[in-house]
């Protein structure tokens, strides 16, 4: 597919690049690094922080719209939003908790055998439901509205974000984006952002790699304009 909600596709790209990652560096986390320990900590809170976000964008903008033409199908998505609360991320917290104070070998190690398992649950809840998403969710949504209609739904969930963090989310999506998605996605930002908050963006994603900006200048040249 190609269209306005190519840009829903980045994002589930991104969150799902990142639990893979996440997992690894569970497994490898050094439990007596209190350096490591924090730094791997700050990344999953802000992580889990940036999934609630895009899972509220779903469930205020996208379900609701769905509802309409399709009762019950977005009611099973929410359900699993709530689940990776109290099943994953809530005993990420307790692992990570766990570790802050552990002081003997043995106690550190149940909090990261509980870490390295809440994270393989991550990985594997979080496949099967953005599969959903984008193999049954998309399509039906794609047959249902048309292109006007897609670009408000996109625009509207990329709305919800606030500045902040959305310049924090276009970073962490554009640093694993292979050159197409990268093009695919400033092209709808250009599209649906107030030209002063695009070009905010668009300082950022130059400062992070002058070679990579030069190509997207190349395949976009209003960027140079
Ligand atoms: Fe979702
Ligand atoms: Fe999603």
């Amino acid at each position: 597919m190609s269209g306005p909600l190519d840009v829903y596709l980045y994002i589930h790209d991104a969150i799902l690049r990142e639990v893979a990652e996440l997992e690894l560096a569970a497994r490898e986390l050094n439990g007596e690094d209190a350096t490591e320990v924090a730094a791997l900590a700050d990344r999953m809170a802000w992580f889990h922080k940036m999934v609630r976000q895009h899972e509220q964008a779903e469930e205020e903008v996208l379900f609701p719209a769905m509802n309409e033409r399709y009762r019950f199908v977005a009611e099973t998505y929410k359900f699993d939003h709530d689940h990776f609360e109290d099943q994953v991320f809530d005993g990420i917290d307790a692992a990570f908790a766990g570790l802050a104070r552990s002081n003997g070998n043995g106690e550190r190690k149940d909090h990261l055998r509980l870490l390295h398992r809440q994270n393989i649950a991550l990985n594997v809840h979080m496949k099967l439901h953005i599969s959903k998403e984008n193999e049954l969710l998309i399509p039906k949504l794609e047959r249902e509205f048309d292109i006007e209609e897609q670009i408000a739904i996109a625009g509207g969930m990329a709305g919800m974000f606030d500045p902040q963090l959305m310049g924090e989310t276009v970073g962490f999506m554009y640093r694993g984006q292979s050159a197409n998605d990268r093009e695919g996605m400033i092209r709808f930002l250009m599209n649906v952002l107030p030209e002063e908050a695009f070009g905010g963006l668009a300082g950022m994603l130059e400062g992070m790699s002058a070679d990579d900006w030069s190509e997207m200048q190349r395949r976009i040249p209003e960027l140079s304009a």
